[in-house]
This record gives structure tokens, C-alpha cells and sequence, in this order.
């Protein structure tokens, strides 16, 4: 088996976080008999400053070739704003592929110390990516005066709300077939009652999920409070935003975070990618964490089907955390990203 991957590193210390990914999965090809083939995108916010743009114009006819997208990270504050960084290659990305979903694992790696030293934490967030909060409707009246009023608007569509939750029930029913949906209907009294009433349709279709709904306060809370009584978690954009930033932070931080965009009907390619930025503070110098790299690429390899590669990939890197002996100094170590990696690729070899 062949799968052709666009990889997009993009600035900072996004090529050095693929690299590391890069050399991983390339072990598992060898160890789980399957090949990547791979094409290098070099758009950045270099590309921008030579050119205007941040991808050229027939970009996203290029990337629809592909299996899978690989990203790094794009963003170089000092010298492009983030809004056009964004504006002009990931937000593309997502709407013209219609990766309505935005799936993070949430898991404590062995030898992992997270800021609340829960031993217990595995949760799958579940994050609309296309709509809700962040639809972009709004605008600005009195601009600069006493009576200035802004107003955004959230856009909950059928369509939009049904699919994203019908992706987590199947993705609880292949866990634990338990499902916290999130929502705030005592608050929003139109678009969240909205959502509650399409979980409860959806529900009536998956009679061996337990759906729990909780408001978005409170399960914030039970993530720090009681993390072991949640699995699935599916929340709206600005909800799931949030909620996988706090996620981020128990699992350890930034440095392991991951995550995928996806359109599950295809017809495009998926996406997957750190959740971490650019990191300009220390870029160039070894010091990235390649752990969020590498799942991101485990979950990329799931998406293709090479089930067991993932899990080789990710028992490998819990293998490298767990012995604390060859990470990057973000997890207590003296590592540089490349070592740490190869500690992983050495696992699955
Ligand atoms: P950031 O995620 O780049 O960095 C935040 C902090 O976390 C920094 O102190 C950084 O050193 C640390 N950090 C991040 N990744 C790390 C890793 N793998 N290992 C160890 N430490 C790590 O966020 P920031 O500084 O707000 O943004 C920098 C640039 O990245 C901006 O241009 C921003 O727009 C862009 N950005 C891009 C994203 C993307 O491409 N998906 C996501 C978030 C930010
Ligand atoms: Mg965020």
C-alpha cells in the first residue's frame, strides 16, 4: 500500500516538528509494510513575503491530489500578521476541504507530569469547524462613540449540528459508548436548546451510546474535577475551542497536543496537525517537542487505515515519555526534537 501525504511545514519551528514526525512514520512504513509517498509544500509566511500570498493560487488544487495533509505550523508574528497567516493558507484548507470536524485526543502519556497529576485522563474532544460561533456574522454600528454596539452572530445549521454530532456518537460507540455533549441552553436560549434537541434525535439512532448533555461551565469543571467519568466530549466551535485548550494544558501542555481535521464523507483530503503555533521563542534551536508531531501523524495513519502503524506509533512515543530519558526539555529532558524522535523511531524498530 501507497499513501500520498502533502506535507505543509511551514514556519518557525513547524519543519523541524515534521521532520521529527517524518522520520516516526517512516519507521513505521518500514515495520507495518506500507509506503508514503511524500510532496513538500514549502508555503509559509516566507512564501507571503515573496510573493503576496501565502499559497499559490491553484494551492488547494494541488493539496486535493493527496491522500492526507500534513501540517506544521504557520505564523510569523514578527514579520506577517496572524490574520493573513491564517486568512491565507489554514482557514482555506478547512473550508474548501469541509473538515467540519475537529477531533483531539486527550490522554496523559506515561511518565507525563500534567499540572494536576491525573492519573486518569483520556478524553476524546469532539469540536464543530465549520460554523456556530465562529461564522463570522456580525458587525460594528457607532463605531468609536458612546452608543457603539457589536454584534457576532452564531449560525447553528441542521445540517452543520446533526453531522458533527452523529460523527461522536459513532466515535463513542467505538470507545466506551459514552458521550458528554455540550451545550448551554440555559443561557442560549435559541441555538443551544437548538443543539440539545438535535442530540436527543441523534440519541434515538444510538441506543447503545449514553449521551450525558452538560452545559459547558460545568463540564469544564469536571474535566479538572473528574476526569475519569468523561470519554467522548462534542462541543461547538467556540465551546470545543476552549475546552481543547484546558484539555491541552491537563495532558501535559502544548508540546503534545494533536489533532485532526476531518471530513469523514471524503471526496478531499483530511488534515492533521499539531495544535501548537509556530513557537518563533525557539525556533531554529532543538527545542521543540516532537510528541504532538508524531500523534498527529499516528492519527493521520489511523485515518489511512494502518491501524496497527498508529498504535505502534503512539506505544513507541508513551514507550520514549514513560523511560523520560530522551525527551525535550519541556517534558524535564535534554533531548533535542531529533533525538527524541529518534528514541521513538527506535521503539517501532
Ligand atoms: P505557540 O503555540 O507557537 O507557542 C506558545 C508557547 O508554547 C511558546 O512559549 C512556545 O515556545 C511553546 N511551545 C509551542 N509548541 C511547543 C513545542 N512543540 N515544544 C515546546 N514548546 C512549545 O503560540 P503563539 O506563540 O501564540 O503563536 C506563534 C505563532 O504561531 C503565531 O504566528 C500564531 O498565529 C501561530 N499559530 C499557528 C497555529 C497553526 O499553525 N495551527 C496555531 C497556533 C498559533
Ligand atoms: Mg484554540
Amino acid at each position: 500500500r501507497t499513501h500520498n501525504i502533502a506535507l505543509l511545514p511551514g514556519d518557525g519551528i513547524g519543519p523541524e516538528v515534521i521532520d521529527a514526525a517524518m522520520l516516526v512514520l517512516e519507521a513505521a512504513a518500514a515495520r507495518f509494510d506500507f509506503a508514503l509517498k511524500t510532496q513538500r509544500y514549502d508555503w509559509s509566511c516566507q512564501t507571503y513575503l515573496d510573493t503576496g500570498r501565502m499559497m499559490p493560487a491553484d494551492g488547494i488544487e494541488r493539496l486535493q491530489t493527496h491522500d492526507c495533509i500534513l501540517l506544521g505550523a504557520v505564523g510569523w508574528p514578527a514579520k506577517v500578521a496572524d490574520s493573513v497567516s491564517l486568512h491565507g493558507l489554514l482557514l482555506p484548507i478547512r473550508k474548501q476541504f469541509d473538515l467540519y470536524v475537529n477531533m483531539r485526543p486527550h490522554r496523559l502519556l506515561a511518565g507525563v507530569d500534567g499540572p494536576l497529576r491525573a492519573k486518569d485522563f483520556d478524553i476524546l474532544c469532539i469540536r464543530e469547524n465549520t460554523e456556530g460561533e465562529y461564522s463570522g456574522a456580525g458587525g460594528r454600528v457607532h463605531q468609536g462613540t458612546k452608543a457603539e454596539v457589536a454584534v457576532e452572530t452564531a449560525i447553528f445549521t441542521r445540517h452543520g449540528v446533526e453531522r458533527i454530532l452523529r460523527y461522536a456518537f459513532e466515535k463513542a460507540r467505538q470507545r466506551s459508548g459514552r458521550l458528554a455533549s455540550v451545550s448551554k441552553s440555559n443561557a442560549q436560549k435559541h441555538s443551544m436548546v437548538f443543539w440539545d434537541e438535535v442530540a436527543e434525535e441523534v440519541a434515538a439512532d444510538f441506543p447503545d451510546v449514553r449521551m450525558t448533555r452538560y452545559h459547558v461551565d460545568a463540564l469544564a469543571a469536571r474535566m479538572v474535577t473528574h476526569p475519569e467519568t468523561l470519554d467522548v466530549v462534542v462541543a461547538s466551535n467556540l465551546f470545543g475551542d476552549i475546552l481543547t485548550d484546558l484539555g491541552a494544558a491537563i495532558q501535559g501542555g502544548l508540546g503534545f497536543a494533536a489533532s485532526a481535521n476531518l471530513n469523514p464523507a471524503g471526496g478531499g483530503p483530511s488534515m492533521f496537525e499539531p495544535v501548537h503555533g509556530s513557537a518563533p521563542d525557539i525556533a531554529g534551536r532543538g527545542l521543540a517537542n516532537p510528541a504532538a508531531s508524531i500523534w498527529a501523524g499516528a492519527m493521520m495513519l489511523e485515518h489511512l487505515g494502518e491501524v496497527a502503524a498508529a498504535e505502534g506509533v503512539i506505544a513507541a512515543l508513551e514507550a520514549t515519555t514513560a523511560a523520560g530519558q530522551t525527551v525535550t526539555p519541556d517534558c524535564g529532558g535534554e533531548a533535542s526534537t531529533w533525538e527524541m524522535a529518534e528514541a521513538v523511531a527506535q521503539a517501532i524498530r
